[in-house]
């Protein structure tokens, strides 16, 4: 059975046949079930991310992870996005985020991890630890449970209780990351209002926690999937690496994203209205080939500065825990409830 539609696609077992086919007969329609704008083809993708009149949204509501959320540079445009970008981009690349680096925080982690390392764990809990640490901050484990509480925020699927929770976590982390400090950001915090930096370095932390953990599942099931690829890496001749970027762009953990319209436009023939929200189709637009392009960690102002190091950090991961003894591959598997990611959650 096909997805029922484009969001539910995010998570069926296997979207790729439905994208194919909007593409090829339905490239930009309006959704009445899901009352927004759908873009799959990699074309659509590209010139609506990079439209000035196309842009991100932050949530509107007075509680505190919704405040957190509107601070993040990943929700807003002009002055309160790019200059902070830039900053934030010079900071990421002062750290140490080599391979070696990153292999010896993740074995660091992988002895600490209180279940040992099932293959939820590995995939959930050490991208955000192991980042944390490189990032400078001193992780503690309950980290990873208030980055999940803060993520679930933004969920079309949570509760009322979990919005409520996440409210909690942003007030557990904000507490947490501002008697910390670690060195590379005593530049950001003269620049910058501090509240917007600290809210940004846990964005660094929510925006890469679900994406990773998708990358790491997806290529984990793509192991499993493909016995003679996974015996090419165990032999050597085939680098880990190569699998993690190959997943990255065919069955992304971002399957799509959304912009609202700030100005009437006309994109393919139809006329949008101020207020219209768009759902653009990455995992879609990955797949079409009158393209070379991919779309996996965005695209134009607002493309995700975490590419190498997330694609590094897989891998890195990914190459401990193989090489670690008796470490069996995904067998059952479901995806986790999501609007757009995808990430595994295994049985
Ligand atoms: C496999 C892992 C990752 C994937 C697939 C991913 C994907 C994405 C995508 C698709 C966007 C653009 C969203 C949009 O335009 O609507 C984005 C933005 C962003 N990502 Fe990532 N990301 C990953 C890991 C990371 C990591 C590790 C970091 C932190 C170091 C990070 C930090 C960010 C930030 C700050 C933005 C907002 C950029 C902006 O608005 O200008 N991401 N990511």
């Amino acid at each position: 059975m096909p997805p029922i539609h484009a969001i539910a696609a995010a998570t069926h077992p296997n979207p790729y046949p439905y994208y194919a086919s909007l593409r090829a007969t339905t490239p930009f329609f309006f959704d009445t079930e899901l009352a927004c704008w759908v873009a799959s083809t990699a074309e659509l993708v590209g010139q609506i991310m990079q439209n000035p009149h196309c842009q991100v949204l932050a949530p509107a509501s007075a509680s505190r992870a919704a405040e957190l959320f509107s601070r993040l540079i990943r929700m807003n445009e002009g002055e309160a996005h790019a200059p902070l970008k830039r900053r934030l981009q010079q900071g990421l690349a002062e750290l140490d985020l080599s391979a070696t680096h990153l292999l010896l925080l993740t074995q660091r982690w992988l002895k600490r991890l209180p279940e040992g390392p099932s293959l939820n764990t590995l995939c959930r809990h050490l991208p955000v630890l192991v980042l944390a640490d490189a990032l400078g901050f001193a992780p503690q484990l309950r980290l990873v449970e208030w980055i999940s509480q803060l993520v679930a925020y933004l969920s079309a699927f949570s509760s009322e209780a979990e919005r409520l929770q996440a409210s909690v976590a942003a007030e557990h982390l904000l507490a947490h990351f501002s008697g910390l400090r670690p060195e590379h950001c005593s530049l950001l915090l003269q620049e910058f209002n501090q509240q917007v930096v600290l809210a940004n370095l846990i964005g660094l932390l929510t925006q890469s926690y679900e994406a990773t953990a998708g990358l790491l599942g997806n290529s984990l099931i793509a192991l499993a999937q493909n016995p003679e690829v996974y015996q090419r890496i165990l032999a050597g001749i085939e680098p880990i690496s190569a699998l993690v970027e190959s997943v990255a762009v065919q069955d992304p953990s971002v399957q799509n994203t959304r912009r609202v319209v700030t100005q009437a436009i006309e994109i393919y023939g139809q006329q949008l209205a101020v207020g219209d929200t768009i759902l653009l189709l990455l995992a879609s637009a990955n797949h079409d080939a009158s393209s070379s392009e991919h779309f996996s960690f965005g695209y134009g102002r607002h493309a995700c500065p975490g590419q190498a190091l997330a694609t590094r950090l897989a891998t890195v991961i990914l190459d401990a825990y193989l090489c670690g003894e008796n470490r069996p591959l995904p067998v059952r598997w479901a995806y986790q409830a999501s609007a757009n990611a995808r990430i595994p959650q295994f049985n």
